[in-house]
């Protein structure tokens, strides 16, 4: 299905299947992560995208398949085990402590002492805002701040691998800006694994895309194949999403 080079991923979740109670929610869902890049994944509302993120963190171990990172299988592993591993997660939804600074919300994601310490230069030049609000508890800041907070808080420990949910959501296009530009840069030194609703941001951060619908992967392969993909967009991201060939267009006849 894929073009990959042999041995280049760092992640391979192969058919899995998890349940969640009686529910079976992925029912068979295979994603490819090379090393050192951003793939994304996409699909429609309740298609299985945080259920996948969680599955390979081990929140809700898959039944059925394989995950293996960095060359070692994962599933059925205990999730601080897996995280340990070098694998963090941005949950989506701002999961930050809101009564503890911002401060306090970076030193309690330490994996081992002194982490904090080590990479704090990195994170306060990704994200200077988190500097100027360093002793402010959290429910103090913005919705753009409290989410580059939650993206920081997994910039702590020293991973491999970041799996993060829908960073943009609910942000403003400036702070939408800054989060890319952010994921960007981490992308450097960090595989990305990333959910994102936001087609324009994930068509412009991501090599590769891995659409899950239903509960099962439907599609995968290269971002720049998606985007001539009118019709494979259309179908399995739902009519009001837009192309950037249809923005370009679009932005062409306005002028
Ligand atoms: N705790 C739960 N109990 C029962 N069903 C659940 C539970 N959590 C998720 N589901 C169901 O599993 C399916 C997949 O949910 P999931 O949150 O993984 O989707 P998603 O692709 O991340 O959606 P969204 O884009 O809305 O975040 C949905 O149908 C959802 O209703
Ligand atoms: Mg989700």
């Amino acid at each position: 299905m894929s073009e990959q080079i042999p041995g280049n991923d760092l992640l391979v979740v192969d058919r899995i299947e998890t349940f969640i109670g009686q529910f079976h929610i992925l029912e068979n869902v295979s994603v490819c992560v090379p090393k050192g890049s951003i793939t994304v994944m996409l699909g429609r509302n309740g298609a299985g995208k945080t259920t996948t993120l969680k599955s390979i963190i081990g929140l809700t171990p898959p039944r059925e398949g394989k995950i293996i990172f960095d060359g070692m299988e994962i599933q059925g592993k205990q999730a601080f085990n897996i995280a340990n591993l070098g694998i963090g997660y941005v949950p989506e939804n701002r999961a930050i402590f809101r009564a503890l600074s911002v401060q306090e919300n970076l030193k309690l994601a330490e994996r081992k002492k002194g982490d904090f310490e080590r990479k704090s230069d990195f994170i306060f030049e990704l994200f200077p805002d988190l500097k100027r609000l360093y002793k402010l508890p959290g429910n103090h800041l913005s919705g753009g701040q409290q989410q580059m907070l939650a993206v920081a808080r997994a910039l702590v420990p020293e991973n491999k691998l970041l799996l993060i949910d829908e960073p943009s959501e609910g942000l403003a296009p400036i702070l939408i800006q800054q989060m890319m530009e952010a994921i960007r840069k981490l992308s450097e030194t960090t595989t990305i694994l990333l959910v994102e609703q936001n087609f324009i941001m994930a068509s412009q951060l991501a090599e590769r895309y891995t659409i899950i619908d239903d509960g099962k992967t439907v599609q995968e392969g290269l971002m720049k194949d998606l985007i001539e993909d009118t019709d494979l967009i259309h179908h399995y991201l739902g009519a009001s999403i837009k192309t950037r060939k249809e923005l370009e267009m679009e932005h062409e006849s306005e002028n």
